[in-house]
């Protein structure tokens, strides 16, 4: 009978809640499931970091609606990226760090804080001299980084770990879509240049029309 349901039984014991069968067929698969997990809660710190330094920035970009609108939609989906994924780490057998400071400091992309101005001559400015071309490129910087971080994702789990290279897969999508919108804002703000992103606006705001957990579940 056995060999009639070949899945019915596998590496880890009937009843044992020490071991999981999600982790197990990843390492048969030649994915480590611990490396994975750690990569994650790297990628996810930095996606909540983002997420807090994005609304300061957004804040940065005052007097200019359109780029605010532009900047909370990015803040927003980054806030659906950390939601998205932070469940695959407890499947993964892992758990978010408890205090948030170490959360931040292995978030893996740099912090994106509101960048201090300076004159021709490196003197300091007061931040209210701050040009809004200064916060788009460093809005433009998160976005790449995300770009590099979940496109790793995407690679170590292609072909082993359908659930988590789904989720990256996602998000990817979305990021790149994050980078276009900044090239064509900057190029617009600082130089003067078109380079159209095909964007107009998200349904709402921080719609993230592919990674959002609403739709993961969503019936309809
Ligand atoms: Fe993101
Ligand atoms: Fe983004």
């Amino acid at each position: 009978m056995s060999d009639d349901k070949p899945h019915a039984a596998g590496n880890v014991d009937a009843g044992d809640t020490s071991e999981r069968v999600g982790m197990a067929v990843l390492r048969e698969r030649g994915l480590e499931p611990e490396e994975l997990r750690e990569k994650l809660i790297d990628a996810i710190g930095a996606e909540f970091t983002t997420y807090y330094y994005y609304t300061n920035l957004r804040m940065h970009l005052a007097g200019h609606e359109d780029y605010k609108e532009i900047a909370e939609d990015a803040r927003l989906e980054d806030r659906a990226h950390f939601e998205l994924v932070a469940p695959r780490v407890y499947e993964l057998g892992g758990h978010l760090p408890n205090d948030i400071r170490d959360f931040a400091d292995r978030a893996s992309c740099p912090d994106a804080e509101v960048p201090v101005p300076y004159d021709d001559e490196g003197g300091r400015l007061d931040i209210t001299e701050l040009a809004a071309e200064d916060v788009l490129e460093v809005l433009l910087e998160a976005e790449r980084c995300a770009i590099r971080t979940w496109s790793e994702i995407c690679d170590m789990t292609h072909g082993k770990d359908p659930r988590t290279y789904d989720m990256a897969s996602r998000i990817l999508q979305e990021e790149i879509e994050h980078e276009a919108w900044f090239v064509e804002l900057l190029s617009m703000e600082r130089d003067g240049e078109i380079n159209p992103a095909g964007h107009f606006v998200r349904g709402e705001p921080g719609d993230a029309p592919l990674s959002t957990n609403r739709r993961f579940n969503d019936s309809a």
